[in-house]
C-alpha cells in the first residue's frame, strides 16, 4: 500500500521505516528541511536500537523516500500518518497547533480520498476536530477524508522491536472500510511477513499481537489511559519506596512480591528517580486536563503527578544528608537520558539534578553513553566526558541517575581509587547495597536496607 508518514521525529521515523520494511511504499516529509536533508544523506537524528538497519534495507528496496515537499508526500499517499508532535502547554494541555497545521494542509494538498490517521499521542475528541478541519479546509468540499485513530505503543530503546512484535494494535475507525484498510497495513506484522530485524529469521514463537478495532474516541483514550496507568504504577511505588525507608522495609522484596501475583505484574515497580521523558510526564497532564474539560476530576492521577514532582527532592535529601554541603563539591551524574537505550533527554531527571547542583555551587561532571551532546547543548556549565571513569576521577560524590547497562556493570574498586570520596547515591537502584558497603562505599539508594 502507499502510505504518508507526516512528522520524522521519534515515533514517524520508526513508524515509517517499519511500514517500508513490512513491504509497503512509505513517503515521509518534515516541516524540518535540515532533518529531511540528513535523512536523504542517511543520517538518522535519534539513537534507536535496529533503526538503522530497518531503514537501510527499506532504502535499499527503494521502500521509503524523503521530501520536504509536503503537497508531493501527501498526494502520494492512499493513507496519511500524522505523526506531528503534541506538547505540552503552560497548562499542560496538549497543544495540538502542528496536528491543526497538517489538518489543513491535507486538506488543501490532497486531490484524492485520504484515509487520515492520528499517530501521535492526542486526547480523547482530537478526531472529531480532526474530521471537522479536513472538511472545512478539503478543496471545493470535492476530496473526501476519513479519520482513524492508531496510536503507538512503543517504548524508547526498544521501538523497533515493540512495532514488529506488539502486545496489540489498537485502530479507532469510523466504518468497516477503514478498519479492513487499517488491517491490510499491519497484515504483514499480525502474519509475521516481515524481515525481523531484533531476531533474524528466528522470531519467537507465540502471540504476534492482537488487531482490535475500537471507535475513535476509545482509541485515544485507550493511549493516554495506559501511559497514565503505567505512571500511575510507578508513583505507587516510589511511594511504598518512601514508606520502606521510614519502618526499615525494602521495597525491592515487597514489589517483587506483589508483582508475582499477575493482576498487579512486576513491570513498572521500580522505585527511585520516577519518570521522565517526552510521553509519561506530559500525557499525564493532558489527560488530567481532558478529564477535567468534560467535568471529571483525575485526583489519582494529580497525585500521581506531584509524587513524581517530589523525587528529584527526596534525592537532593539524601545528597544533602550525605554529602552535607553541597557548594564547592565535585559531583559526577552517571546519566543523563531519561532512561537507558536512548539519547532522548527530554523531561529527563537527570537534566534536574545536574541544574539543582549547580545552582547550589557543585562542579558537575557528567557522563552519558548517548545523550551528552544533546545535554551540552541545554546545560553547557557541567563537564561531559564520554568514559565514566574520567567523569568519577577526584569527585567527593557520584549519583546515579540513568539504568544504563554500562553503569551497571561498571568496576566500582577501579573507579573508588580515584575518587575524592567513596561516597555513591543512587537514583536507580543498580547495585547491591552489600557488595557497595563491602567495597568501602557510603551506598544511598531508594527504599532498600
Ligand atoms: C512510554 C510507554 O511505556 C510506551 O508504551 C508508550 O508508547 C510511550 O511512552 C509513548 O507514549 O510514546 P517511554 O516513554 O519510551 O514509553 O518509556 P518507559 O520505558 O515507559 O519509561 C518511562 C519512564 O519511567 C522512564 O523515565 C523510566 O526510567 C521510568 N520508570 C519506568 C521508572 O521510574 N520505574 C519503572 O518501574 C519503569
Amino acid at each position: 500500500m502507499r502510505l504518508t508518514v507526516i512528522g520524522c521525529g521519534y515515533v514517524g521515523l520508526v513508524t515509517g521505516a517499519c511500514l517500508a520494511a513490512a513491504g509497503h511504499e512509505v513517503h515521509c516529509t518534515d516541516i524540518d528541511e535540515k532533518r529531511i536533508d540528513q535523512l536523504r544523506m542517511g543520517r538518522i537524528p535519534i539513537f534507536e536500537e535496529h533503526l538503522e538497519q530497518v531503514l537501510s534495507r527499506a532504502v535499499a528496496e527503494k521502500k521509503i523516500n524523503y521530501t520536504a515537499n509536503a503537497g508531493e508526500a501527501i498526494r502520494a499517499g492512499e493513507v496519511i500518518f500524522i505523526c506531528v508532535g503534541t506538547p505540552p502547554k503552560e497548562t499542560g494541555e496538549a497543544d495540538l497547533s502542528a496536528i491543526d497545521h497538517v489538518a489543513r494542509q491535507i486538506a488543501n494538498e490532497a486531490r484524492t480520498p485520504k484515509l487520515v490517521v492520528e499517530k501521535s499521542t492526542v486526547p480523547a475528541l482530537t478526531g472529531v476536530q480532526l474530521q471537522k478541519a479536513l472538511a472545512a479546509y478539503s478543496r471545493n468540499g470535492t476530496v473526501k477524508f476519513e479519520v482513524a485513530s492508531n496510536p503507538e505503543f512503543l517504548r524508547e530503546g526498544t521501538a523497533v522491536e515493540d512495532f514488529f512484535h506488539p502486545d496489540r494494535i489498537v485502530v479507532g475507525v469510523e466504518n468497516a472500510r477503514s478498519a479492513a484498510i487499517m488491517r491490510e497495513i499491519y497484515a504483514p506484522i499480525l502474519e509475521r511477513k516481515f524481515h525481523c530485524p531484533v531476531h533474524g529469521g528466528t522470531c519467537p514463537e507465540g502471540n504476534s499481537g492482537e488487531l482490535l478495532v475500537t471507535t475513535i474516541s476509545s482509541a485515544e483514550l485507550i493511549k493516554h489511559a495506559s501511559n497514565s496507568f503505567l505512571a500511575l504504577k510507578i508513583s505507587y511505588a516510589n511511594v511504598i519506596s518512601d514508606l520502606c525507608e521510614r519502618i526499615g522495609a525494602d521495597v525491592e522484596e515487597v514489589t517483587r512480591a506483589m508483582g508475582l501475583d499477575p493482576r498487579i505484574g512486576t513491570q513498572f515497580l521500580k522505585a527511585g528517580l520516577g519518570f521522565g521523558g517526552f510521553c509519561f510526564p506530559k500525557d499525564i497532564q493532558a489527560f488530567i486536563h481532558l478529564a477535567s474539560s468534560v467535568g471529571v476530576e483525575f485526583d489519582m492521577l494529580k497525585a500521581a503527578e506531584s509524587v513524581n514532582k517530589q523525587r528529584i527532592q527526596r534525592f537532593f535529601e539524601k545528597i544533602h544528608k550525605a554529602l552535607w554541603v553541597i557548594k564547592g563539591k565535585k559531583v559526577a551524574v552517571l546519566g543523563l537520558a531519561f532512561k537507558a537505550n536512548t539519547d532522548d533527554i527530554r523531561f529527563a531527571p537527570a537534566l534536574d539534578v545536574i541544574r539543582r547542583l549547580l545552582e547550589e555551587g557543585a562542579e558537575v561532571h557528567a557522563t552519558d553513553p548517548q545523550a551528552i551532546s544533546k545535554a551540552h547543548a541545554l546545560v553547557p556549565r557541567a563537564i561531559y566526558h564520554e568514559d565514566p571513569y574520567e567523569a568519577l576521577k577526584g569527585v567527593d560524590a557520584a549519583l546515579i541517575c540513568t539504568d544504563w547497562q554500562c553503569f551497571r556493570t561498571l568496576d566500582w574498586e577501579k573507579a573508588g581509587q580515584t575518587m575524592a570520596r567513596r561516597l555513591v547515591i543512587d537514583g536507580r537502584n543498580l547495585y547491591s547495597p552489600k557488595k557497595m558497603q563491602e567495597m568501602g562505599f557510603d551506598y544511598h539508594s531508594f527504599g532498600r536496607l
